[in-house]
C-alpha cells in the first residue's frame, strides 16, 4: 500500500519553472545565445552548472569554469528577483486539496527537487512546514535523471521506494521516479512525459492520484 507522495516542487507545487526560464533566457540574450522553448524543455528538473552546459551548446564560444560558475550566479541572481514576488496564492490549484487528503490518509510527503532555493520557494509560499521531509539539494550529488533525490526523500520519510508516488512536470524527473521504482505521476504535456505511469494536465486533477492510492493500483 502506498505510503508516501514525493513532489517535485518547480511546476508542480507552483509555477516556479517559468521563472527559471525567463532567467535562462535573459542570461543568454546577454551571451548572445540562441534560446528558445524546446531548449528550455531539457533544462527542467536539471541541476544550474547542468543547464548551463546545455545552453552553451549553442555558443561557439568556449567557457572557462570560472566563467560558467559566474554566468550561472548570474542567472541565480535574475531567479532570486523573480521568486520575491511569490506569495500563498502562487500554490498551484489542487495541491492544498491533495495535501490534505494525503494528511487525513496518513501518507508521509517530501518535495524533492534540485533546486537550491528551494526552501525559500516553500517558505514564501508559506507552505514549508505541511511537508514531512524536504530534501536538501546541496548534499546530493547525482540530480535527475539519476533517482538520488527520490531515494533519499523516501528514506527520510521512512517508505519504500515501491510504496511511493513520485510527481513531476519534467522527462527527467519522470525518468528519476521511475529509476527510483515509484509510480510517476507526470504533470503537463503527455508528449514529453511519456515515461510517466499516468500524466494529469494539471493537479485540479488530483482525484486521480487518490483514487491510485485507494485502489492501490501499481504499475511496473
Ligand atoms: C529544478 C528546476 O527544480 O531546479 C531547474 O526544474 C533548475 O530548472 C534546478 O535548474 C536547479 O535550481 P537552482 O535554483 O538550484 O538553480
Ligand atoms: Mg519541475
Amino acid at each position: 500500500h502506498y505510503g508516501g507522495v514525493i513532489f517535485d516542487l518547480d511546476g508542480v507545487i507552483a509555477d516556479t519553472a517559468r521563472f527559471h526560464y525567463e532567467a535562462w533566457k535573459k542570461l543568454a540574450y546577454e551571451l548572445g545565445i540562441y534560446f528558445d522553448k524546446k531548449t528550455n524543455e531539457r533544462l527542467k528538473g536539471i541541476g544550474r552548472m547542468e543547464s548551463l552546459d546545455i545552453i552553451l551548446e549553442n555558443s561557439n564560444i568556449s567557457y572557462t569554469l570560472e566563467q560558467k560558475k559566474y554566468y550561472a550566479e548570474k542567472k541565480n541572481e535574475y531567479y532570486k528577483q523573480f521568486i520575491q514576488t511569490l506569495t500563498p496564492d502562487d500554490v498551484l490549484p489542487g495541491v492544498k486539496e491533495l495535501m490534505e487528503i494525503l494528511k487525513r490518509k496518513g501518507i508521509k510527503t517530501a518535495v524533492a527537487s534540485a533546486s537550491k532555493n528551494a526552501p525559500t520557494v516553500l517558505n514564501k509560499l508559506g507552505i514549508a512546514s505541511e511537508f514531512d521531509y524536504i530534501v536538501d539539494a546541496s548534499r546530493i550529488r547525482k540530480g535527475k535523471p539519476d533517482p538520488e533525490l527520490f531515494l533519499t526523500a523516501a528514506i527520510n520519510i521512512g517508505v519504500e521506494p515501491s510504496e511511493c508516488i513520485g510527481i513531476e512536470d519534467s522527462a527527467a524527473g519522470i525518468e528519476a521516479i521511475k529509476r527510483a521504482g515509484m509510480f510517476a505521476v507526470g504533470v503537463g504535456d503527455p508528449k514529453i512525459l511519456k515515461k510517466a505511469d499516468m500524466v494529469l494536465k494539471d493537479l485540479k486533477d488530483y482525484g486521480k492520484i487518490v483514487d491510485i492510492i485507494s485502489e492501490n493500483i501499481t504499475i511496473n
